[in-house]
C-alpha cells in the first residue's frame, strides 16, 4: 500500500454506480489509484443506499464486516458516501466508529481534500446539498462496464416528495445538466466504442435546461449516431408526454422500453403517496404508449402493503397489474422511512407478514403474465446486442434487444458489441432463447 489506493463499492440504483465513476474520476485527477482488489486500499470508499431499511441494514452489516480487515490494517480508512450518509450524517460515524468519514452526494469535489484529512487521523462530515451541482465537467471515468453500455447522469435530485420516500431529503432539489455536456458524453463513449447510453435521473421525463425539454434532448442524443442506442430511466407518470412517445417512435435507436413506477393500483393510496396521478390517468398513459410507441415494452415498480391499505386497495394493485401486463416489475414491501411525511402523518399499519403476503401474490402475477408476454415473442425476430458469455452457459452469448429484454443464443462467431438478429426459439418469465438468424 501506498497509501493512495482507493477501493469503491456501490450499492443502489443506477444513479449511485453513475456517482461512483464520477467519484473515481474526481480521486484519479488527484493522484489517487483506483484498485480493483480491496487488499490494495489504503481508503474504502461505499456509495450507499438509503430508499429500505433492508438497504441500509446490508451496508451497517458490511461496515461491521470491514473491522477485522482494519484489525490487520490499522491505517485503512472506511468513508461512507451516498444516500445513507446523506441521511445519517455524523450520527453515523457516531453510530459506527470505525467509519472515518461520511460524504453526500452533492459533496464528492471535496474528497480529495477529505482523503488527504483523515489519512492523518481527522474525521470528516460533508452533507451539505446543492441547487447546482451536477458534475457536468466530470468525465467518469468507467469502471467495471462491458465497454459497450454507459450510464450518462443527465439530472440530479427530486423534488417530487411521494410521500413513502427518502430521496427527496438525500438528493436535494432536481436540476437539469447542460444539454451540450450531455451530448458532448454521449459523442465521446460512442467514439470510445459504446454501443449504448442510458440517460439517468429520479424523473428524467421533467428535465429542462434552457429551452431544451427531454424529448428535444433524447432527439439530440440520437442523433449522436444510429449505431448507438439511447435508453432511459425513470419516467414519472404525470410527466410522461406524447411529444416524448412521438420523439421514441421516430427513432430506430431510441429503445422501445419504458419504466413507468406505478407504485399502487388504488386511487386512494397514490393520493396518500403524493402521485400526483390517479388509475385513469395512469392507464391513458399506458394506451398512449401502446398506441404511438407498439412495440414498446412496458416496465414499473410497485409497493405492496404501504400505509393503510386494505385488501381492496391490494386487489387494485393486481387489477391493475392484470389490465397493463407488464414485461418486468420491481416489486417492493413497504418500508418506513425516517424523515418522511409518511413517517410523520401516517401509520404503518399494515402487519408484516401481511405485507409479504400481499407481495407474494403480487409476484406470483407478475411472475405468470411476464411468461405469457414472452410466450407471445415465440418466432419473433429481433435486433440484439450482444454483451457477453451468458452466466448460466459459458457456449452461449446473451444480449437485449430494443425492448431491454435479455436473449440467450449460441456463440458462434459472435463478439461483444456486435448487433445479431436473432429469432426466439424458446423462453422462461425472465430470459428469451433463440438462434442467430443470418
Ligand atoms: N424516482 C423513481 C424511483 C426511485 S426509488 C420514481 O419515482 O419512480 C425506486 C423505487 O423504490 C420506487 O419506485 C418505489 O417503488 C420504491 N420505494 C421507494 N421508497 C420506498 C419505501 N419507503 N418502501 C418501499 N419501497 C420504496
Ligand atoms: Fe422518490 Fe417519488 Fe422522487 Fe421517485 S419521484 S425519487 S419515488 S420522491
Ligand atoms: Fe437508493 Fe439513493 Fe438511489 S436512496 S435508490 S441510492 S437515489
Amino acid at each position: 500500500m501506498d497509501g493512495k489506493g482507493v477501493y469503491i463499492e456501490t450499492y443502489g440504483c443506477q444513479m449511485n454506480f453513475a456517482d461512483s465513476e464520477v467519484v473515481s474520476s474526481i480521486l484519479s485527477k488527484a493522484g489517487y489509484t483506483m484498485v480493483a482488489d480491496i487488499g490494495e486500499a489504503s481508503f474504502v470508499l461505499i456509495n450507499t443506499c438509503a430508499i429500505r431499511d433492508n438497504a441500509e441494514q446490508r451496508i451497517r452489516n458490511r461496515v461491521r464486516e470491514l473491522r477485522a480487515r482494519q484489525g490487520k490494517h490499522p491505517r485503512l480508512r472506511i468513508g461512507i458516501l451516498g444516500c445513507m450518509a446523506e441521511r445519517l450524517q455524523s450520527q453515523l460515524m457516531a453510530e459506527e466508529d470505525n467509519v472515518s468519514f461520511v460524504v453526500g452526494p452533492d459533496s464528492y469535489r471535496k474528497l480529495p481534500d477529505i482523503l488527504s484529512r483523515v489519512a492523518e487521523g481527522q474525521r470528516a462530515a460533508e452533507v451539505e446539498l446543492s441547487t447546482v451541482e451536477t458534475y457536468a465537467d466530470i468525465e467518469p471515468v468507467r469502471m467495471g462496464g462491458n465497454g459497450i453500455s454507459a450510464y450518462i447522469s443527465i439530472m440530479r435530485g427530486c423534488q417530487n416528495y411521494c410521500s413513502y420516500c427518502v430521496v427527496p431529503y438525500t438528493r436535494g432539489r432536481e436540476r437539469s445538466r447542460d444539454p451540450e455536456t450531455i451530448v458532448a458524453e454521449a459523442r465521446s463513449l460512442y467514439r470510445d466504442g459504446y454501443k449504448e447510453v442510458t440517460l439517468l435521473g429520479q424523473n428524467v421525463n421533467s428535465y429542462h435546461c434552457g429551452g431544451v425539454n427531454f424529448a428535444e434532448l433524447m432527439a439530440r442524443v440520437a442523433e449522436v449516431s444510429p449505431r448507438l442506442r439511447v435508453r432511459f430511466a425513470t419516467s414519472h407518470p404525470k410527466d410522461l408526454s406524447d411529444e416524448l412517445l412521438h420523439t421514441m417512435a421516430s427513432y430506430d435507436n431510441i429503445c422501445k422500453c419504458i419504466h413507468l413506477p406505478v407504485q399502487s393500483g388504488s386511487d386512494r393510496i397514490l393520493k396518500l403517496m403524493n402521485r400526483h396521478y390517479d388509475s385513469a390517468w395512469y392507464l391513458d398513459r399506458i394506451s398512449a404508449i401502446r398506441s404511438i410507441v407498439p412495440e414498446c415494452s412496458i416496465t414499473t415498480d410497485v409497493i405492496a402493503g404501504f400505509c393503510t391499505e386494505t385488501e381492496e386497495d391490494h386487489r387494485r394493485t393486481l387489477d391493475l397489474f392484470k389490465q397493463v401486463r407488464y414485461d418486468y416489475a420491481y416489486m417492493f414491501k413497504f418500508s418506513m422511512r425516517p424523515g418522511t411525511y409518511a413517517e410523520k402523518h401516517l401509520a404503518d399499519d399494515v402487519p408484516d407478514d401481511e405485507k409479504t403476503r400481499r407481495l407474494e401474490e403480487i409476484i406470483a402475477l407478475q411472475g405468470q403474465i411476464a411468461l405469457e408476454n414472452n410466450r407471445q415473442e415465440l418466432g419473433r425476430e429481433y435486433d440484439v446486442l450482444v454483451e457477453g458469455p451468458s452466466h448460466r452457459n459459458k457456449e452461449q452469448y446473451f444480449g437485449r434487444n430494443s425492448q431491454n429484454k435479455v436473449l440467450v443464443f449460441d456463440r458462434n462467431s459472435v463478439e461483444p458489441g456486435q448487433y445479431v438478429r436473432v429469432r426466439v426459439t424458446d423462453c422462461t418469465a425472465a430470459t428469451l432463447i433463440g438462434q442467430l438468424v443470418d
